[in-house]
């Protein structure tokens, strides 16, 4: 997640799974960006116009009386074809949850759900509105996947609230300079104060069917994307950004960054298998994508502290 757009988000999201899944993974993606490209990284426009749009979206369960209410997460899950045909080569998997340009106005329903009357019933919905999504994925539907990649929007609104109460890990890509770098410590204070909250409210006695445990999702990280390389590094700008984000420590930085190249990523197009698949095994940017996984799948399976 990244409450700012356009710094690789998504990108970072499709080939850090498809990488998992091509080393023999069982990887889940959900979609929660209205924008839904993650979805168009593995689906064409015309498959998912014929297929998916009116029924097999996220936006289907996060609708109606109660995210879930309709339709159970589980049957909501694709496998799309053409990036399985590689990954399936070295027994992986890799599936998707897709989003819907729908799901823009789920924010203001969502809220609705958070009305009350009384304080312990305002507990009650807040606990129940923002464990929504980490209760559908405890089902045991959801327990053969070795991870689950959720790609957020470009906010820190209900929907991008109830990914983090879902998620063990936070992974935060973004640009180095000094807007971005800034923002992280933002970033960090508002996931706290979340996870806070969600926390004390569970404290409180009957919270009824929401019931649920502690929260503590864990911040794997920063990792830089688009950096400019001059010399077989940063330019001096960004590694400045980069050396200051690492000495505020507000989160670990990231060893290994992604460099800016349009070229790459362009040829992903519409046939659906990232470019870390694609892409020559010695370029640079196919080398920064697995250095970069091997320091995710590190810092997620409770590998040494990171600083
Ligand atoms: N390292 C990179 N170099 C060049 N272009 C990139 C890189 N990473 C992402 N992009 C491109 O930048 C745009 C925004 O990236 P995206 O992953 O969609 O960001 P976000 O999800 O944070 O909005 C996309 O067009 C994407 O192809
Ligand atoms: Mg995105």
């Amino acid at each position: 997640m990244n409450y700012k757009g356009g710094v690789g988000k998504t990108t970072l999201t499709a080939n850090l799974a498809a990488e998992i899944a091509n080393r023999g993974h069982r990887v889940l993606m959900i979609d929660l960006d209205p924008q839904t490209n993650l979805t168009f990284s593995f689906f064409t426009v015309e498959e998912w116009n014929a297929d998916l749009r009116n029924t097999r979206t996220i936006q289907r369960w996060y609708d109606g009386e109660m995210p879930g209410r309709d339709i159970p997460l589980e049957q909501l899950v694709l496998t799309p074809e053409r990036v399985n045909a590689k990954v399936k080569e070295n027994a992986g998997q890799l599936d998707l949850i897709s989003s819907h340009l729908g799901l823009i106005n789920i924010d203001l329903q969502l809220a609705a759900k958070l009305g009350a009357t009384t304080l312990g019933e305002s507990k009650r919905k807040f606990l129940q509105v923002h464990g929504c999504l980490a209760a559908a994925l405890k089902s045991p539907a959801f327990a053969d996947y070795d991870l689950v990649l959720i790609d957020c929007p470009p906010n820190f609104g209900l929907v991008t609230k109830t990914a983090i109460v879902a998620s063990e890990y936070i992974l935060v890509p973004a640009k180095a300079d000094y807007l971005s770098t800034l923002g992280i410590g933002y970033l960090r204070h508002s996931v706290d104060k979340l996870v806070t909250d969600y926390n004390d409210y569970l404290g409180h006695g009957s919270v009824g069917e929401a019931g649920g445990k502690r929260i503590e999702p864990k911040f794997a990280g920063v990792v830089f994307t688009m950096t400019q390389i001059h010399a077989g590094q940063p330019i001096n700008t960004q590694r400045m950004q980069i050396e200051n984000t690492r000495a505020l420590g507000d989160m670990p930085v990231f060893r290994a960054s992604v460099r800016n190249s349009p070229r790459y990523f362009a040829e992903a197009g519409p046939d659906g298998v990232p470019p870390v698949l694609v892409g020559a095994i010695d370029d640079p940017v196919s080398r920064e994508l697995r250095a970069l996984s091997d320091e995710f799948v590190e810092a997620i399976a409770g590998g040494k502290h990171r600083s």
